[in-house]
């Protein structure tokens, strides 16, 4: 077991809820995410894997309880954290390079809004030199230059994760983003994922409703109820007893001969909405 030092914590919730629209989403989330882990959030549909991030981000307030992020209690205006939104592939005729979409990391709005180019000078060459940089790092050297558009899923969440990543972040927060790739894609982005997430110390927070893809490359996993979280290794976490204790529900855990977990009895939460007010 590692020891503990919370001079490694990046996150840490105690108690924490969250309502959406008067509903309580999630309450009681107690859990420490620590510097160079990579963790991944997973849970039904709808039972706030989404929220969970913008609660971390700053974006979506607490009802109750501590959220601390990075030594602080708003994660907002934290340059220190990549975040790559949960999203659709970009449109075949999206013209805009890859290059220019990483380069929205270090000189645009953090969340995609971009600023135009008039700050010039050693920012911009510094800007430049990173982004160039993190393009080698996550491998897409060879198609940054062409329209976002034209590159494949894969390529397109290999440039997204860049741009996450230009800023030099402490905590990268990525909503699925292995959703749209085939499954070679899936393993191939989650082993980059863990690379930067060992080479960078950087601690990731990815948010899967599949864990199998990334099973192998993870330290810890989250998993959500709207009564509560439990984090440990997925082997712990992924079973059996102690889903069913998490959702008040009885749930098997099944693993298939090559070696994917398969959750069954897991509630969809969309089915809990009247109850739930
Ligand atoms: N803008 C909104 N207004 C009302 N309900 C919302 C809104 N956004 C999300 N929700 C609800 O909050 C819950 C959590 O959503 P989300 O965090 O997106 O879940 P997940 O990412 O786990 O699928 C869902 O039940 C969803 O329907
Ligand atoms: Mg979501």
């Amino acid at each position: 077991m590692r020891p503990i030092d919370d001079s490694r914590v990046v996150v840490s919730l105690e108690h924490a809820a969250t309502t959406v629209g008067g509903r309580t989403i999630w309450s009681d989330v107690t859990l420490q995410v620590r510097a160079g882990e990579f963790v991944a959030v997973l849970g039904p549909n709808g039972v706030g894997k989404s929220t969970f991030l913008k609660a971390l981000l700053g974006l979506q307030p607490l009802s109750a309880g501590q959220l601390e992020v990075l030594g602080t209690h708003q994660g907002r205006q934290n340059a220190r954290i990549g975040y790559l939104p949960q999203r659709r592939a970009f449109d075949p005729s999206t013209r805009i390079r890859g290059v220019d979409v990483v380069g929205l990391g270090w000189d645009g709005d953090r969340w995609g809004i971009p600023l135009p180019a008039r700050f010039g000078g050693r920012h911009a060459r510094e800007g430049d030199e990173r982004v160039r940089e993190v393009i080698e790092l996550v491998g897409a050297t060879s198609y940054a230059y062409r329209p976002i558009g034209e590159c494949s899923g894969g390529e397109q969440q290999r440039l997204l994760i860049a741009q996450a990543l230009v800023s030099r972040p402490d905590l990268l927060l990525l909503d699925e983003p292995l959703d749209s790739l085939d499954v070679t894609n899936q393993a191939s982005v989650s082993a980059l994922i863990q690379s930067v997430c060992r080479s960078q110390g950087v601690a990731v927070l990815l948010v899967a409703h599949d864990v199998n893809p990334i099973l192998r490359y993870l330290d810890q996993v989250i998993y959500l109820a709207r009564g509560g979280a439990v984090m440990g290794p997925p082997e712990e976490v992924i079973t059996a007893d102690t889903l069913t204790m998490l959702y008040g529900t009885p749930i098997d855990v099944l693993r298939d001969r090559a070696g994917r977990l398969v959750v069954v009895g897991q509630p969809d939460s969309h089915t809990h909405h009247h109850s739930s007010t």
